[in-house]
Parts: C-alpha cells; sequence; structure tokens
C-alpha cells in the first residue's frame, strides 16, 4: 500500500498541545500487548522495547514497566524533548529517528509498537524495518483512536441524549479545521485501519477494539483534545488556521456551540458536573513478518 509519510508535529506549540490534550493507554490495553508476547516468548524475560512515532510519552511510560530496555523515537524534536520532560523511568533511552529507518540491531526487540502513529509513515519501507527490527516471535503493535465520544453528565443522571451531537461537534469541529491531506487519514483511524491492517504483510494479525474512558472531564478537557488536532496539517497545505486569534475563534465557537445544544434540550450548562469521555480504540498485534 502506498502512503507517503507526514511531518505534522514539528513546533512546540503543536507539541505542547498535544501533550496536554491527548491520552495515555489503559490498562486493558497494556495486558492486551504484553500477553500477546507472553503467548509468544514463553518464560523469557522481555528485554527490548522499540518505540516509533514516541510522541510525548503517551505510551512509552505505560508500557515501559514491562522491559529491561525501551528505546523511543520520534521524527519530531519538540515531541522528544517533551518525552524527555515527562520520562518516568531510568531505562528509556529517547531518540529523534523515523519510523522508516530504525537506529536498532536487526531481530533484536521484542515489542516494537506504533501508538497513534502508523497512519503518518511511508509503510512499505517502515514494514521493512518491522521486519527487521523484531526478534522471531517478536510482536508489532499498533494502536490508533480518533475522537472520543463525549458525553454530559449533570446532576441529573448521564445526558446520552446529547452524545452524538456532542460527539459529532468534536469531530467536525476538527475535520473543518485539520489540513485537507489529513481528512483521509483521520477516516482510516476511525474505521480502525482497514487499509493499513489488510496491507501488513504479517502472517499473523489480530485486530481488537477497547474502549478507554474518563468519566470526569471538564468542559476545558474537551477543547484541550479538539485543541491537540486542529492545529494539524501537512507543512506543504494552505489552512483554515493561520493566526492564534483564528485558533481562538474557533475554540470560541465551539464552547458557544456546545452550549446552545445544552440549552436546547433545556440544560442548563451551569448544571453539567462533568463530561464522559469514551475513546474506542483500534489495536492490532502482528508477527511473523513476511
Ligand atoms: C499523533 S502523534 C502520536 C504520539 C504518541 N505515540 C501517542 O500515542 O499519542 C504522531 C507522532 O508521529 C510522529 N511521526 C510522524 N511521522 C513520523 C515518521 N515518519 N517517523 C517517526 N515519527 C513520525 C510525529 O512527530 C508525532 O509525534
Amino acid at each position: 500500500m502506498e502512503q507517503a509519510s507526514f511531518r505534522v508535529f514539528e513546533t512546540n506549540l503543536v507539541s505542547d498541545l498535544y501533550a496536554k490534550g491527548r491520552p495515555t493507554y489503559d490498562d486493558k490495553i497494556v495486558k492486551h500487548i504484553i500477553g500477546s508476547i507472553l503467548t509468544k516468548i514463553k518464560g523469557e524475560k522481555h528485554e527490548l522495547m522499540v518505540e516509533v512515532a514516541c510522541g510525548s510519552g503517551q505510551a512509552t511510560n505505560v508500557l515501559a514497566p514491562y522491559f529491561h530496555n525501551v528505546f523511543a523515537t520520534d521524527v519530531s524534536e519538540s515531541q522528544i524533548a517533551l518525552a524527555k520532560a515527562g520520562n518516568q523511568f531510568d531505562h528509556i533511552k529517547y531518540q529523534v529517528g523515523s519510523a522508516e529507518e530504525i537506529d536498532v540491531k536487526d531481530a533484536s526487540a521484542d515489542l516494537l509498537v506504533a501508538a497513534e502513529s502508523v497512519q503518518f509513515f511511508d509503510l512499505d519501507k517502515f514494514f521493512s524495518e518491522v521486519r527487521r527490527v523484531l526478534k522471531p516471535g517478536g510482536c508489532f503493535a499498533v494502536i490508533g483512536y480518533v475522537h472520543p465520544n463525549v458525553t454530559p453528565i449533570t446532576s441529573n443522571g448521564v445526558q446520552r441524549q446529547l452524545t452524538a451531537s456532542l460527539t459529532n461537534a468534536v469531530k467536525n469541529t476538527i475535520i473543518d479545521n485539520i489540513g485537507k491531506k489529513l481528512v483521509p487519514i483521520y477516516y482510516e483511524v476511525q474505521n480502525g485501519y482497514p487499509k493499513i491492517f489488510e496491507a501488513m504483510p504479517a502472517k499473523q494479525k489480530l485486530k481488537e477494539y477497547f474502549h478507554c474512558i474518563y468519566d470526569t472531564w471538564k468542559l476545558k478537557n474537551v477543547c484541550d483534545f479538539v485543541n491537540s488536532a486542529i492545529l494539524l496539517k501537512c507543512p506543504d497545505e494552505t489552512f483554515p488556521i493561520d493566526s492564534e486569534n483564528k485558533r481562538v475563534e474557533v475554540l470560541n465557537a465551539f464552547v458557544s456551540n456546545v452550549s446552545q445544544m445544552l440549552e436546547s434540550s433545556e440544560i442548563s450548562p451551569d448544571s453539567v458536573t462533568s463530561y464522559e469521555a469514551d475513546y474506542k480504540m483500534t489495536v492490532i498485534t502482528a508477527s511473523e513478518f513476511e
């Protein structure tokens, strides 16, 4: 499958907003991935996890405890700077580097991870690297998600009748404001990586879905998530958000849209105690690359 490499996380502002607005991965996902290696490498300790496109460490820090050594890379200097700042372990080495050229020995990784990132790679080159870098029996894991489903919670309970409209407001604000080349990528991830899964040259591959749910979000958290996505564009694209004022305008319009939805359902925005954010995450585990 032909897919170009996308470089969209290259500024301090984008990295800061990303670190603030994005989720980490919960225990179910971690256990599922680690369990996939355990069944293949029975009884042995896990020596090395390699992570490509580690961002600011969202997957690195939750998977690191299962390995003696972790080598985490990202092509963006600003992402690696934040990952280093948030590092929780001595055995993680961070380095700027691309997924298409991974600076580790052949057949060295028990686990190779790409969280929320495989959609950005030159896939042919990347899959060659997965084949080279994995130990025999080693596991390749992909995680991906788009927006969460958002539901307001009031003192009268969970207001599910508003989930679809609020979730669409989040999604549409993002789709209307990201670079247009990223829109098909967004749908590929939302649909559970159908094309990428099909193209993955592995004898064994499995796709599962998990829900990561936060039920104490404030509207600020919803806005932080939107904010972490709307600045993304490819370097050669023109883009609806061309200034800081414009970004603030988009967020203000989003907040007033949410207020109107609540009010038209006769819910006072002040009666909302929190929001539930339910991320549907796709997790692919694969081995025996051909
Ligand atoms: C959406 S973020 C994901 C970060 C983190 N892994 C997570 O789970 O949230 C995508 C990351 O992919 C990185 N990236 C994009 N293309 C890349 C490539 N070809 N090689 C390495 N990293 C890449 C970006 O710099 C960015 O940090």
